[in-house]
């Protein structure tokens, strides 16, 4: 469980001596060819329960690019199904046929055997494993708080504003849901862990937009429950936190290897304020679409304002977003990986 020699695991605990690691935030997708050319045959909702496909998406991007680490290939919103939350993916984005609107809703919600609803989770890491025996995977859930996002909101939001004000309307059924979500995540992070997940990541995606006080009762709190729940299989446990910066003396107190870092935020500040964690991110995924000698500037710059390069994993500050030139991502890989060699 968990053992595989690699400079991504090295620099999870601040020891990579190695080349650089990288891999790139849902590096799986859409602007692969050889993803869409298998997304014309099935719906994103099919591939995510069948584990021979995630095997070969997962697969696509580490070979074409020789990335350091994999990751599972899933969505956040996959555990919410069978909790009791209707998820599709209509065009793209998320929608949630029955959005918890009420403390009533949240009774209605259930806890899961994680080992029965989400097999095919389990499952996909025996045929990642297959088809990539040698790298590194990562692991995945959202945090409790960005999961109430989408189950409150019901779809994408630019401001989250219904779970914003159900937190202070329904602050006795807001902590029902979290603890809730706590409990499942915890057991779902134990379950890929198991199954062969080398490292794990919770995406906080939108904890960046609550008050600090807000920010550590209702995301940095079960966040840390679930981490220290974690503890005993001894693997890197990373969070990324999109819009970090104001929370880092919050992020002091929170058991984890690793914090990946958005692409607003200065690189380097993390690293001063969190001395014992490593550090991942944060190109600009948008930087990829600027011309190849920006690209390696923007990427450069990145690199050079740190001055311990042992505990960094290069990342992008959020998602690669669907249009993405190709060649750009080869560039950020190349650049990373020739700095230090
Ligand atoms: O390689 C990978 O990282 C792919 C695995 C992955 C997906 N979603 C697949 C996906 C991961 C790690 C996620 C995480 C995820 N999902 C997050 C956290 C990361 C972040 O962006 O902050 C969030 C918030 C979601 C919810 C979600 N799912 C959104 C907002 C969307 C639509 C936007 C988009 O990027 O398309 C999805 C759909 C989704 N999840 C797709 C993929 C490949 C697109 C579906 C398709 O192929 O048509």
């Amino acid at each position: 469980m968990g053992m595989i020699d690699s400079n991504f695991i090295d620099a999870c605990y601040g020891n990579n001596r190695g080349t650089i690691p990288i891999w790139i935030m849902r590096q799986a997708g859409r602007y692969l060819p050889e993803y869409r050319a298998i997304r014309e045959k099935v719906s994103f909702e099919d591939l995510c329960r069948s584990p021979k496909l995630i095997a070969e998406v997962v697969r696509q991007p580490v070979h074409r690019f020789g990335l350091d680490a994999a990751i599972l290939f899933s969505d956040i919103l996959t555990v919410l199904e069978p909790m009791g939350m209707q998820v599709s993916f209509p065009d793209g984005g998320p929608k949630l046929a029955n959005p918890i609107t009420s403390p009533d809703d949240v009774r209605r919600l259930q806890d899961i055997d994680v080992d029965k609803s989400l097999s095919f989770v389990a499952d996909a890491y025996g045929e990642i494993r297959k088809v990539l025996p040698d790298t590194p995977v990562i692991g995945f859930a959202g945090s409790p708080f960005t999961l109430m996002c989408y189950m409150i909101q019901g779809k994408g939001s630019n401001n989250f504003d219904k779970p914003k004000q159900f937190l202070h309307k329904f602050p006795a059924a807001a902590e029902e849901l979290v603890n809730l979500l706590q409990s499942v995540v915890s057991k779902y992070l134990a379950m890929q862990i198991k199954a062969g997940a080398n490292a794990v990541q919770i995406f906080d995606s939108w904890g960046g937009i609550l008050s600090k006080d807000d920010y550590l009762d209702w995301s940095a709190r079960p966040v840390n429950a679930i981490f220290r729940s974690l503890e005993t299989y001894e693997v890197p446990r990373i969070l990324f936190v999109n819009n970090i910066a104001p929370y880092l003396d919050i992020l002091k107190t929170v058991d984890c290897e690793a914090v990946g870092v958005d692409y607003r935020t200065d690189i380097a500040d993390v690293a001063a304020a969190l001395p014992n964690k490593a550090v991942q991110g944060n190109l600009d995924p948008s930087v990829l679409f600027n011309t190849r000698e920006r690209v390696v500037e923007r990427t450069l710059q990145i690199l050079d304002s740190l001055e311990d390069h042992q505990n960094l994993i290069f990342n992008l500050g959020h998602g690669i977003q669907p249009e993405t030139p190709i060649s750009n991502v080869e560039a950020v890989v190349e650049t990373v990986h020739r700095y230090r060699s």
